[in-house]
């Protein structure tokens, strides 16, 4: 029996193009691995009217670790009307599939390292190292929403919130609420993760995100946890950044900074910025880690527009590869993958349409895939 036991979910679009050329890596690290290959996404909704098939979940539950491509999600009236017709009119709901993925294995930490790599022609500046901790389960992306608002919750706000009260005679069709959920569990979580991956990897500051100036209570909660938490790591500091002046801040000092901490949405929207500062949503991996399961993507989506043309660039989902790869405890074949995909990179004669080049997904995946082989 092979040593790990991974899932692979291409997914839509370039989420497809993306995992072949994993797997190109994956094979050359001769990793002691079993893999199985699951359905998730669009066309499994228009299909089945189901994004995630329960047999995906059982898929996932019998395996280690997953990887997963990207997904395509569109409003609600697309959805509707994309559905099998079959299926239309019968009470079928979309949702996000990996939303559902991360509250149903419990993934509240996701983490997003950004690093320019040198001689990426794309980096916005040259030693940036940003690794962002986005609470994964909660925040304004809990999912708790309501349109039209329910007349006794309504009632109930207009009579209990005084901010409410303008409001009151707005018809109940007009208004859509979103509810941002905050624990302090998820807080202490994310955060203690935060703060001990600074810790075990020398970094020196922790910097909070929120807006706890204005929201006051879900964002002035994270706050004192976060004050609470840095107490206990005395050699690492605490930064407080509002998000709005953070995305200024990275802009024109991203050198500034390392370990970022964020709720769900904001950790979401600094995410694609600190990509961009280091080349773009290609060279962005992340994970999705739980207490015993983790799955890898990259950051991007299934930029539908290139799907299966082998144009997108795979590096972004093989810095995924290479974070499961230390997830499972396998230290040295993961610092072969981004030792590889380094020096890809610098040598430059290999590079995706995004790096100004005319290489394919899989000539790419191959030039790394020849350096993994050569140094295992
Ligand atoms: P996107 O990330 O798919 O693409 C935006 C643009 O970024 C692309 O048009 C392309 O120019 C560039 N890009 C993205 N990945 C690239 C790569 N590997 N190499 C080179 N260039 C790349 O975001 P968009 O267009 O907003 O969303 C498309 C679909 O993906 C939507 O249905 C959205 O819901 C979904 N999505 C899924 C995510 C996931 O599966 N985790 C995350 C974000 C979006
Ligand atoms: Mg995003």
């Amino acid at each position: 029996m092979a040593k790990y036991r991974i899932a692979i979910l291409p997914g839509d679009g370039i989420g497809r193009d993306v995992i072949e050329a994993a797997k190109i890596v994956l094979e050359a690290t001769k990793l002691d691995a079993q893999y199985f290959y699951g359905d998730i996404g669009w066309e499994f909704w228009r299909r089945e009217g189901n994004p995630l098939p329960d047999r995906t979940l059982k898929l996932l539950r019998d395996t280690d670790v997953c990887l997963l491509g990207a997904v395509t999600s569109k409003p609600p009236e697309d959805a509707e009307q994309e559905l099998n017709p079959e299926l239309k009119g019968k009470g079928y709901k979309y949702y996000s599939p990996i939303v559902r993925i991360r509250q149903e294995f419990n993934l509240h930490t996701n983490i997003r390292p950004c690093k320019s790599y040198k001689g990426n022609p794309l980096n916005y500046r040259d030693g940036i190292d940003l690794v962002i901790f986005r609470e994964n389960t909660e925040g304004l992306y809990s999912g708790v929403e309501f349109y039209p608002l329910p007349s006794e919750l309504k009632e109930w706000l207009v009579k209990n919130h005084p901010k409410m009260r303008r409001f009151e005679h707005t018809p109940q069709d007009e208004i859509a609420l979103s509810m941002r959920i905050v624990t302090k569990k998820a807080c202490e979580k994310i955060l203690t993760q935060a703060f001990e991956y600074a810790k075990k990897r020398g970094y020196r500051t922790v910097t909070v995100i929120d807006k706890p100036n204005i929201l006051r209570e879900t964002g002035g909660l994270m706050l004192r946890e976060a004050r609470r938490i840095s107490k206990n790591y005395p050699g690492i500091q605490l930064l407080e950044r509002n998000i709005d002046a953070m995305c200024m801040w990275l802009m024109k000092n991203p050198l500034d900074y390392s370990i970022l901490v964020a709720e769900n949405l904001f950790g979401d929207i600094i995410s694609d910025l600190c990509a961009q500062l280091v080349g773009g949503l290609g060279f962005s991996p992340s994970g999705n880690i739980g207490d015993d399961y983790a799955l890898f993507e990259p950051t991007h989506g299934s930029a539908p527009k290139y799907a299966g043309q082998y144009k997108a660039n795979p590096i972004a989902m093989i810095l995924s590869v290479k974070m499961m790869l230390e997830y499972l405890g396998e230290e040295s074949i993961a610092e072969n993958v981004e030792k590889a995909v380094a020096e890809v990179i610098a040598e430059g004669t290999v590079r995706t349409y995004d790096m100004g080049g005319c290489n394919s997904t899989l000539e790419m995946a191959g030039a790394i895939a020849a350096k993994v082989s050569k140094y295992m």
